[in-house]
């Protein structure tokens, strides 16, 4: 997206592509989106897609995908070995990080199971910028621990620090050396650190803790599902940078890091996923779990023609107009809504906007989920799904024990070139209504909690009888609009 400047002071998101095919949305009566919510365990994941107007509960799988990577599938070389879509993607891959080996797993989480599985030992430790829902879930289950360790900049959910996805430099000296590098599986760093605000870190800080790990012989594992926003901001915030192309970024993170794994859901616009190393001793000891987990090694579980999509959309996040849709539109969201006294995290990161509950819902104690309630009472007064990020999505410990996350966010994904203004503009107008009308919301329950990862697919139900309350008050102010 180009910088362009407006007449007036006002400036809005300009999109440099334009839509060719389009799905129809549905927005439901509010009395219906009510019953939705209580179908669904006032579970946002538990929502039916043909009840949601706007879906922002991720960007992961729905982001919309260019002219060139439609065209790119019909291309797919469908073959169980040695598919030409295999070299192609390969070779993507290698531009991008000028890694030498790279292994296609169906998503994300396949990529931290099969690194997990190769280099967490029994009660070993992963020190993280910050963890990610998934990321944790697969160091515990193969007996290891993460620890966190970002900048304190990180945990403050407003200030104008340009990258608090930073690691304390500091602080990993010092937890390498308390806990011996024999005890540190490896060190991951989380780009666009998801569940703090899509937070951004410097190329800088990178290279830091890479040599941390490199003095210490520690594998420097980079999660770069959300890598083409962290690039943006790089190439934007990071005055080193600036002279720099997004591909000359990008391959200076593959000469830092030991392994790169990303999602394609989120990376590269398509589905998949993949670990890239020019590690060969790294490699070989993933390479044997790919075909038993994933799928042969030149298509990982994947479909070839994600495969081809992939390959294209990872060319494409080198165009700065590409990977900077995503970034300024969430800026712009964030900006409506701080013009309204509205809080949300700043500086604005990517993946999406990042509604602060805790402020937003201040009567709302943690125990009763701010985050889960918020989430809820948007969906019955626009029909826009958003996704709790807080201590809905934290687990128990082996004691039973809830640990309070440190925020309290909903987020409202902005899938890269899939809303309008107008769309984004409507959400801002309910979350102010709501906010007017905020004391009328109330908290969550449990009514059947999973053990594991206990957000995606758990159920609640509203305390009282608040969200019957807010709907009346909805229609007192709207009459019969939706
Ligand atoms: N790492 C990060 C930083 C992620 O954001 C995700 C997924 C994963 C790993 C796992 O990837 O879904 O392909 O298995 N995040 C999605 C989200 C689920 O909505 O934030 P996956």
């Amino acid at each position: 997206m180009k910088k362009i400047k407006w007449m007036s002071n006002e400036s809005f998101p300009l999109e440099m592509h334009k839509a060719r095919v389009v799905q129809n949305l549905n927005l439901l009566e509010p009395q219906k989106r009510l019953e939705a919510m209580e179908e669904a365990g006032f579970n946002t994941f538990l929502l039916k897609n043909r009840d949601v107007f706007l879906d922002m509960l991720t960007d992961s799988g729905v982001n919309a995908m260019s002219d060139k990577q439609q065209a790119a599938m019909l291309q797919a070389d469908d073959s169980y070995a040695g598919s030409e879509t295999f070299f192609r993607l390969e070779s993507s891959v290698r531009k991008m990080f000028g890694t030498e080996f790279f292994l296609p797993v169906h998503q994300g989480r396949a990529c931290e199971h099969i690194i997990s599985r190769s280099l967490v030992k029994q009660q070993q430790t992963v020190l993280m910028n910050y963890h990610f829902t998934t990321s944790k879930a697969h160091v515990m289950l193969a007996g290891g621990q993460v620890e966190e360790l970002i900048g304190k900049e990180g945990r403050i959910l407003n200030s104008d620090f340009p990258f608090k996805g930073n690691m304390d430099i500091e602080l990993l000296k010092r937890r390498i050396s308390e806990l011996g590098s024999d005890n540190v599986s490896f060190v991951r760093m989380e780009a666009g650190t998801n569940l703090i605000g899509g937070q951004p870190f410097s190329l800088k800080n990178l290279e830091e803790v890479s040599k941390v790990c490199r003095e210490n012989k520690i594998p420097l594992v980079l999660d770069a599902s959300l890598l083409s926003d962290n690039l943006h901001f790089m190439k934007t915030r990071e005055e080193s940078c600036h002279p720099m192309s997004i591909n000359e970024i990008s391959l200076k993170i593959g000469e830092f890091s030991d392994i790169i794994y990303f999602s394609a859901r989120k990376l590269g616009c398509a589905r998949g996923g993949g670990i890239c190393t020019s590690n060969e001793a790294l490699f070989k000891k993933m390479q044997g779990l790919i075909p038993l987990f994933e799928g042969f090694l030149t298509y990982g579980g994947i479909s070839v023609r994600e495969m081809e999509a992939m390959a294209v959309g990872l060319e494409e996040t080198m165009d700065e107009d590409v990977i900077s849709q995503g970034p300024i539109f969430i800026e712009f969201m964030v900006k409506e809504l701080l013009k309204r006294g509205l809080p949300a995290v700043t500086p604005s990161g990517g993946l999406g906007c990042h509604v602060n509950a805790m402020k937003f819902l201040e009567h709302i104690p943690q125990e009763e989920y701010p985050a889960g309630a918020l989430a809820a009472a948007l969906f019955i007064v626009s029909g826009a799904r958003g996704m709790e990020r807080g201590t809905l999505s934290e687990q128990r410990d082996e004691n039973g024990i809830e640990p309070l996350a440190d925020m309290e966010l909903l987020r409202l994904a902005l899938p890269r070139r899939v809303f309008s203004v107008s769309h984004v503009m409507f959400v801002v107008d309910r979350l102010e209504w709501l906010h007017k009308n905020r004391t009328l919301v109330g908290g969550l329950e449990w009514v059947d909690e999973p053990e594991i990862l206990r957000f995606f697919f758990g159920r609640l139900k509203a305390k009282g009888d608040w969200p019957q309350r807010l709907l009346e008050k909805f229609r007192e102010d709207f009459g019969d609009s939706l």
